[in-house]
C-alpha cells in the first residue's frame, strides 16, 4: 500500500476532528484522517469495541486498516472514546458515521443519526462543522440541523464512496470528494481537510450531494443487474457472457467496471440504497420504475442461482432436497471482507436449507463454531475440501482467490455423484473443471464449449 505514505501538502492545516461511529465507514474515515495529519477522536457506543480499538485490535476485516490505526495510535493523532459527546467536545469538525439501516417502509431509518446529533448538540464548540457521512435521504442535512438546534454550527453533507475490502485505499485515492453545503465557505473548510489527497473536490448544495450518493450506488447496481440480465440472455441464445462483456467493456463509454456477472449484488449499501432511492422518488411523486426493475433482476438472480443448484442435482421442480448434500464456498457478500450483510451467498444457503438440503459451507472469515447467531441450519467446514467432501454439488458463492486455485482432482475425488460445480461468480476455468471429471455451470457461460476453443 504505497499510497499510505502519501504526505500532506504544504498548504495543509491539521484540524481537530471527531468521528461518531467506528464501523466500516467511521473507523476508516477516522484512521485515514489521522494518517493525513489531523487529530482525531473516534467514538463508538460499543464499549468493548472502543477497548479493543485502543489496543489496536481491528474489529473488521479491512486491508490496510490495522496499519493506519496503529500509525494513528502511536503518533497520538488517533484516540478512541465511548459515546458521541466525547468525539464532539473538543472538535472543530465532527463526522457522523452511524448506520442508516433500511426502515420498515424501505426508506432509511434515521434514528441513530438523530440520536448522535442530539448527543453532540450540547457539547459542540461554537462555529464547529458537522459533517454527515452516513447515507441519508435527500433533505437529511436539514434534519440534522433541526435536531442540533445550533444556528452557530454548519451542517454539510459529505457522502462516502468506500468499498469494503478496499476502504482504506478508496479513502486515500478517491475519484472525487463530494461536499454538499448551503454555506460555500463551510464546504471549502471541509474540502481543505482533504488537501492531502489528489482528487477533485465537488462542492454543491446538500440535496445534490445526497442525491449523488444514491445515484452513484443506484447506477452501479444497475450496471450489475444489466450484466446479470444479459448473462441470462446469453444462456438462452447460446452466447458467452465473458466475450460479451469484453466486447461492450472495450467501448470507453461503457467501461469494464461493475460488469461482472454473479449471484446478484449484496452488502450493506446497494440493497438498502437502491430501495431507498425508489422510496425517496416515490415520496416526491416520481415512480422510479427503472430502479424497481434493477432490484427485481437482482432478486431474480438469487433464485436463478438456486435453480441452477437444483438443476445440477437433477431435482424435480417444486420437490424438496431432503438428504441431498450441497457444499458452498464463500458466505460473505464479496471477497476481502467478513461482512455477511445481505449476502447473496447466505440467501442461496438459506434457500437450500429451507428446501431440506444438507449444506456444508466454508468461508475464510467465518471460523468453525463461530457462525453468527442469525445463521442456522447448516454446518461449517474447516477448509474448502471439507465443504466438498460428500457433496453432490459444490457452489462457488463468493470469489475468494483461494477458491480459484483449488486442486480440482482432489475436489472431484471427495465429492459424490453427480459431482457438479455451480460457479455463481464465473471464477473457475470451465475446461479445467470438466477435465477433472466434474460438470460445470457458470453464469451466462456457454454450456459445453469453453471460451476461445
Ligand atoms: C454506516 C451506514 O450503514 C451507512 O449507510 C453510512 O453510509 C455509514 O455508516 P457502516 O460504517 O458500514 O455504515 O456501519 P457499521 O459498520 O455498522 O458501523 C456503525 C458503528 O456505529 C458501529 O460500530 C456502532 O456500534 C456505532 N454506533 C451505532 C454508534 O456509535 N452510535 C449509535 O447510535 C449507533
Ligand atoms: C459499494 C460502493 O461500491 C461504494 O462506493 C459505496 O460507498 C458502498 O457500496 P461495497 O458494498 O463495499 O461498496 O461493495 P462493491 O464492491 O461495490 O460490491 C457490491 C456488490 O456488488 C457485491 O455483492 C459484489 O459482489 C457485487 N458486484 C460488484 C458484482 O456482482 N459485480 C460487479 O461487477 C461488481
Amino acid at each position: 500500500m504505497s499510497d499510505l505514505h502519501l504526505l500532506p501538502q504544504d498548504s495543509f492545516a491539521p484540524v481537530r476532528a471527531g468521528v461518531v461511529g467506528a464501523g466500516y465507514v467511521g473507523l476508516t474515515t477516522g484512521a485515514c484522517l489521522a494518517h493525513l495529519g489531523h487529530h482525531v477522536v473516534c467514538a463508538d457506543i460499543d464499549e468493548e469495541r472502543v477497548e479493543r480499538l485502543r489496543r489496536g485490535e481491528i474489529p473488521i476485516v479491512e486491508e490496510g486498516l490495522a496499519e493506519v490505526v496503529a500509525e494513528g495510535l502511536s503518533s497520538g493523532r488517533l484516540t478512541f472514546e465511548v459515546g458521541a459527546a466525547a468525539a464532539a467536545a473538543d472538535a472543530d469538525v465532527v463526522f457522523l458515521c452511524v448506520p442508516t439501516p433500511q426502515g420498515a417502509d424501505g426508506g432509511a431509518d434515521l434514528r441513530y443519526i438523530e440520536a448522535a446529533a442530539a448527543q453532540i448538540a450540547p457539547v459542540l464548540k461554537a462555529g464547529a462543522l458537522v459533517v454527515n457521512k452516513s447515507t441519508v435521504p435527500v433533505g437529511s442535512t436539514r434534519a440534522v440541523e433541526d435536531v442540533l438546534e445550533r444556528p452557530d454550527v454548519a451542517v454539510v453533507s459529505n457522502p462516502e464512496f468506500l468499498r469494503e475490502g478496499t476502504a482504506v485505499y478508496d479513502f486515500l485515492n478517491p475519484d472525487r470528494v463530494v461536499i454538499g453545503a448551503d454555506d460555500r465557505s463551510a464546504g471549502e473548510r471541509l474540502g481543505d481537510m482533504y488537501a492531502g489527497l489528489n482528487a477533485p473536490v465537488i462542492i454543491t448544495d446538500p440535496a445534490s450531494a445526497e442525491t449523488i450518493k444514491y445515484a452513484a450506488n443506484g447506477f452501479l447496481a444497475m450496471k450489475i443487474s444489466f450484466v446479470n440480465a444479459i448473462a441470462a440472455m446469453c444462456e438462452a441464445v447460446g452466447a458467452n457472457v465473458d466475450d460479451v462483456v469484453e466486447g461492450i467493456g472495450a467501448d470507453r463509454r461503457i467501461g469494464k467496471a461493475f460488469l461482472k456477472p454473479g449471484p446478484g449484488w449484496g452488502g450493506s449499501c446497494f440493497p438498502k440504497d437502491s430501495r431507498a432511492l425508489v422510496k425517496i422518488a416515490a415520496d416526491y411523486g416520481y415512480d422510479f420504475t427503472m430502479m424497481k426493475g434493477v432490484i427485481d433482476v437482482n432478486d431474480e438472480q438469487r433464485r436463478r442461482m438456486v435453480a441452477k443448484v437444483r438443476a445440477a442435482l437433477g431435482a424435480e421442480p417444486g420437490l424438496g432436497l431432503r438428504s441431498r448434500v450441497v457444499g458452498v464456498l464463500g458466505l460473505t457478500y464479496k471477497p476481502g471482507t467478513d461482512d455477511l450483510r445481505a449476502s447473496p451467498s447466505v440467501a442461496i444457503v438459506e434457500a437450500l436449507v429451507a428446501a431440506g438440503a444438507t449444506v456444508q459451507a466454508y468461508d475464510p472469515t467465518v471460523a468453525v463454531g463461530r457462525l453468527p447467531a442469525e445463521l442456522d441450519g447448516f454446518t461449517l467446514a474447516a477448509d474448502p475440501y471439507g465443504a466438498a467432501a460428500g457433496a453432490e454439488v459444490l457452489v462457488v458463492a463468493t470469489e475468494w482467490p483461494e477458491f480459484a486455485v483449488l486442486d480440482l482432482d482432489k475436489v472431484a475425488g471427495l465429492m459424490a455423484d453427480p459431482r457438479a460445480i455451480v460457479d455463481t461468480r464465473n471464477l473457475l476455468d470451465p475446461a479445467a473443471v470438466r477435465a477433472a471429471g466434474l460438470s460445470y455451470d457458470g453464469v451466462g457461460r456457454r454450456a459445453e464449449r469453453p471460451r476461445h476453443e
